[in-house]
């Protein structure tokens, strides 16, 4: 860490596991594109041979980013699907080194499109089942509204059942900090 930078968020510490295990010519998946900066990070991140593939439910979302990557991304290295995350496997047929998830709802928008945990079990399974080696899945998950609290309560039951000598599981939060602050999971194919 450098220590002229605050580490008080697990936003932070996601993008600083994905720079640290991502690399030119990689393929990644946002999960959740949202307003696109996890998107735009990516594709900075694998470079001109490497590629980001982008889901969100709403064309608002998809179009916010793609508005954002196509002023500030370097590489055209990407593409977006306005789909739901639990359908993965219909777009994706090579293995993937990170899928990113940042769960609930678009900032600004309308609260009930939120992710819910049901669909993002099923989609966090189908992402397990495309991972390369050593991949995994980085997953900031808000626990501070109501879906959003069994939202992270069913993926704790999930990944601490896992076989510790298939996935390490990492759950990480700053538990000093009031309102249920976001949690980061991160979920690696041993
Ligand atoms: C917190 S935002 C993501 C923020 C984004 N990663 C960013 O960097 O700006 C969550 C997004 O998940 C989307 N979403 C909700 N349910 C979904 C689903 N089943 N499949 C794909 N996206 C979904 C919402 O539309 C919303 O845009």
């Amino acid at each position: 860490l450098k220590l002229n930078t605050d580490h008080n968020n697990v936003v932070k510490i996601k993008n600083i596991i994905i720079e640290s295990m991502l690399g030119p010519g990689g393929f990644a998946v946002d999960a959740t594109a949202g307003n696109g900066n996890d998107s735009l990070l990516l594709s900075d991140t694998v470079g001109k041979n490497g590629k980001v593939l982008s889901f969100d439910i709403q064309e608002s979302a998809i179009s916010n980013s793609h508005s954002l990557l196509k002023s500030k991304a370097k590489y055209n290295n990407y593409r977006f699907v306005c789909d739901c995350h639990t359908r993965l496997s219909e777009y994706i047929d090579e293995p993937v080194d990170i899928f990113v998830y940042n769960l609930g709802y678009l900032p600004g928008g309308d609260k009930s499109k939120t992710t819910t945990a049901e669909n993002t079990i099923i989609s966090i399974k189908t992402a397990m089942s495309l991972l390369k080696i050593k991949g995994g899945l980085l997953i900031v998950s808000y626990p501070g509204h109501e879906s959003g609290y069994r939202e992270e309560k069913a993926i704790r039951l999930f990944s601490e059942e896992l076989d510790q000598r298939k996935w390490s599981v990492l759950r990480s939060e700053f538990i000093n900090q009031v309102n249920s602050p976001p949690v980061l999971y991160f979920i690696q194919k041993r």
